[in-house]
């Protein structure tokens, strides 16, 4: 009987991982097909016109390279648009993309060679959330930034009920947390800290970000969603924990994350459920194109009469976003068994 339990745990020790089931390996020629392209006018409020996947790639702005084995995902970057915001001039031409899986849980792994980089009006993101039901199943923001910011934001957004503690003198999390109140419509957090409504529970990321991040030849963004926490972290070629590229990552050995819910007053399976990955660039809208952010950006500062408003920038400069695309080497979403 002793040697029973002893072996059973045992096998019980070696058996708890996380495994990758082949429809959840995001990436190589089938990538796209596993996405539904979001065509309708931005949820977000951007001046953006999201295509449809054959115009997409007809137009150039989505492509894989068999060679190397990498997808493309770009915007737009050459005409100049109208200023006026009509259904024939939605804005500039780019894609959303949703995956047609829903998930509960998961470790996320994404393996990006290149991000959007910053530009004055765009507003690039990597994130989940239940299209079904927002914000009652949550939303969970992975990689986000707007403008010319150098950094990119960790970010919940729930309904009441879902609080965080913060970076608790850094011992739980690397990145600098701003708003603790995961509620979309809360005006004040745990600790007496005003915030805006839909800023939901924010953080900066410890990570590189945009030109940095390419410059330091890409990274990892991961979001690890169990029924206890969440967790995010965002490694570079030089700290990516080896078991990563294994067939199966082991979160345990992976250090102080990025962000966390631990410690905090959020029970998980009561606030998150089946969320869509989705990946986009919109530009200006509810965040970017908010003017007291547009209003912070050099593009404005050096000429407000010019750009007095995000869209009238972003109609009128399609080279600055050259360098407004993913290079996607894999998404990956792991189970624990
Ligand atoms: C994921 O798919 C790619 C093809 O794009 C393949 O090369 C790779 O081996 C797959 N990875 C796993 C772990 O199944």
């Amino acid at each position: 009987m002793k040697f029973f339990i002893s072996a059973w745990a045992l096998w019980n020790t070696i058996a708890a991982v996380y495994v990758l089931d082949p429809l959840d390996n995001y990436s190589g020629p089938s990538f796209f097909n596993m996405f539904d392209f979001r065509t309708e006018n931005d949820p977000t409020g951007g001046f953006v016109d999201y295509l449809t996947q054959a115009t997409a790639i007809q137009r150039g702005l989505i492509g894989y390279n068999p060679t190397q084995n990498r997808v493309y995902i770009g915007v737009d970057n050459k005409n100049v648009l109208g200023t006026f915001q009509t259904s024939a001039n939605r804005g500039r031409a780019s894609v959303r993309l949703q995956s047609k899986k829903a998930y509960t849980h998961g470790l996320f792994i994404a393996d990006f060679l290149h991000v959007p980089q910053q530009a004055c009006g765009i507003w690039p993101a990597f994130w989940t959330y239940s299209s079904q039901d927002y914000p009652r199943w949550g939303e969970i923001d992975i990689f986000e930034s707007i403008n010319e910011n150098q950094f990119s934001l960790n970010v919940l957004h729930t309904g009441p009920g879902c609080t965080l503690a913060g970076n608790q003198g850094g011992t739980r999390m690397t990145g600098n947390m701003y708003s603790y109140n995961c509620d979309d419509r809360a005006t004040m957090g745990p600790f007496e800290t005003p915030q805006s409504i839909n800023e939901g529970c924010a953080s900066i990321g410890s990570g590189h970000y945009g030109s940095a991040f390419n410059a330091n030849g890409g990274g990892i963004v991961t979001m690890e969603w169990t029924d206890s926490f969440i967790r995010m972290w965002n490694f570079g070629p030089s700290n990516t924990p080896l078991n990563i590229r294994s067939s199966n990552p082991d979160t345990s050995t992976w250090g102080v994350p990025d962000f966390t819910t631990e410690g905090g007053g959020c029970p998980i399976n009561d606030h998150f459920k089946a969320h869509n990955i989705i990946i986009d660039i919109t530009f200006c809208g509810f965040y970017a194109g908010q003017a007291y952010f547009w209003e912070q950006t050099s593009c404005f500062k050096s000429d407000p009469g010019r750009y007095p408003r995000c869209l009238d920038y972003v109609a009128a400069n399609p080279g600055a976003f050259e360098n407004a695309y993913w290079v996607v080497n894999s998404i990956k979403v792991y189970q624990w068994t």
